[in-house]
């Protein structure tokens, strides 16, 4: 029971398990892990994939042989296991170069490399199947007013996008980018803050049907942001196309926790709406084991990323299934706002006077819509005492 298998659709960022606990504050304290080791530890775990940045796999300045070498092993690795790689993403943070950002950088040298090393590593994606490939523009972003221009900055944005989607068409790749939002950490702000800024950018697109959105649970809560609304608008949008699932308390740093740590309401409500909307993309775990714990703690952590997703999936289906709730959901007329509002046309809508003028609305006013009662049903089935 809870024990995951490949179907599940888990998957894990290299750099989750291999994060070595260095914070701003202080060194690593944990020794590298090889990627192979990860391949196969999460495999016995019974992940489906992972995911990487062209630097986890590829030191960052590794000779052209280097790189042949790393990629080979990972591949065996890969064919050994039957892991998959659904997605992979370009480090854009870490070297000193990215310091001003990569896309957005005020210096357009920067900017150029930035796509160049994407392009690199998007060749390498394709080749190792995957079919996403996520943007974080971590280091977009400013400390101060004049340092960026914001509108001509999302003018780069912009441009950037443009060339990865004209890349992967006249490559003809099967490859969509998801965009990553996030408000602050490391920059002092990031541009395309949230789902809601990265959905609207992505429209002004030269290829919107190429990009969509990859959502973190922490990003959004740490902007104040209820998790599950944006995933929700995300999906009626038809942009969910990854997710990285973790946790988060409130309105701080990143914590980057395992997934089921944080805020656990909105975890039961997110796998309850993933489930019940037929979200069928990988459940991809972007989270950092906590550093004071050795290696015990990463692989404990990552077996309950997917123990703690399948708790509350099975927990979000009792709720469900339960027929007080049914009952419950219709006496809070949810089957009524699934109802169009004016399914007669509008020229109905303004001659019906029970709208409007013999409307009662004291009457209207004082029905109950009777949520106390729904979600203390939500919460026992949460907490397992139903
Ligand atoms: C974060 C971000 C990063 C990105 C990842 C992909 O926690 O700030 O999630 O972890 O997801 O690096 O580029
Ligand atoms: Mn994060
Ligand atoms: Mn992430
Ligand atoms: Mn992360």
């Amino acid at each position: 029971r809870f024990t995951p298998t490949p179907d599940d659709k888990f998957t894990f960022g290299l750099w989750t398990v291999g994060w070595q606990g260095a914070d701003p504050f202080g060194t690593a304290t944990r020794p590298a892990l090889d990627p192979v080791e990860s391949v196969e530890r999460l495999a016995a775990l019974g992940a489906h994939g992972v995911t990487f940045h062209d630097d986890d796999l590829i030191p960052f300045g590794s000779s052209d042989a280097e790189r042949e070498a790393a990629v080979k092993r990972f591949r065996d690795a890969l064919d050994r296991t039957g892991m998959k790689v659904p997605m992979a993403t370009t480090n854009l943070f870490t070297h000193p170069v990215f310091k001003d950002g990569a896309f957005t950088a005020n210096d357009r040298d920067v900017r150029r490399y930035a796509l160049r090393k994407t392009l690199r590593n998007i060749d390498l994606a394709v080749e190792l199947g995957a079919g996403i490939y996520v943007a974080w523009g971590g280091r977009e972003g400013a400390e101060s007013g004049a340092a960026k221009d914001v509108r001509v900055a999302l003018d780069r944005m912009k441009e950037a996008f443009d060339l990865l989607g004209q890349y992967v068409t006249e490559q003809g790749y099967d490859l969509r980018f998801a965009i990553e939002p996030k408000p602050n950490e490391p920059r002092g702000d990031i541009l395309l803050p949230t789902i809601g800024h990265a959905l609207a950018f992505i429209e002004r697109l030269e290829r919107p049907e190429l990009v969509g959105v990859n959502p973190e649970t922490g990003h959004e809560q740490m902007a104040g942001l209820n998790f599950p609304h944006g995933i929700a608008q995300a999906l009626w949008a038809g942009k969910l196309f990854h997710i990285d699932l973790n946790g988060q308390s409130g309105i701080k740093y990143d914590q980057d926790f395992r997934f089921g740590a944080g805020d656990l309401r909105q975890a039961f409500w997110l796998v309850d709406l993933l489930e019940s909307a037929g979200y069928e993309g990988p459940r991809h775990f972007d989270f950092k084991p906590v550093r004071t714990d050795g290696s015990d703690g990463v692989w404990e952590s990552a077996k309950n990323c997917m123990r703690n997703y399948l708790v509350l999936k099975e927990r979000a289906a009792a709720f469900r299934a339960d027929p007080e709730v049914q009952e419950a959901l219709a006496a809070s007329r949810l089957p009524d706002l699934a109802r169009p509002t004016a399914e007669d046309g509008l020229a109905a809508l303004l001659a019906d006077e029970t709208a409007y003028e013999t409307f009662d609305v004291t009457a209207a006013a004082a029905r109950s819509m009777a949520f106390e009662r729904l979600d203390q049903l939500a919460l026992d089935h949460l907490l397992a005492v139903r």
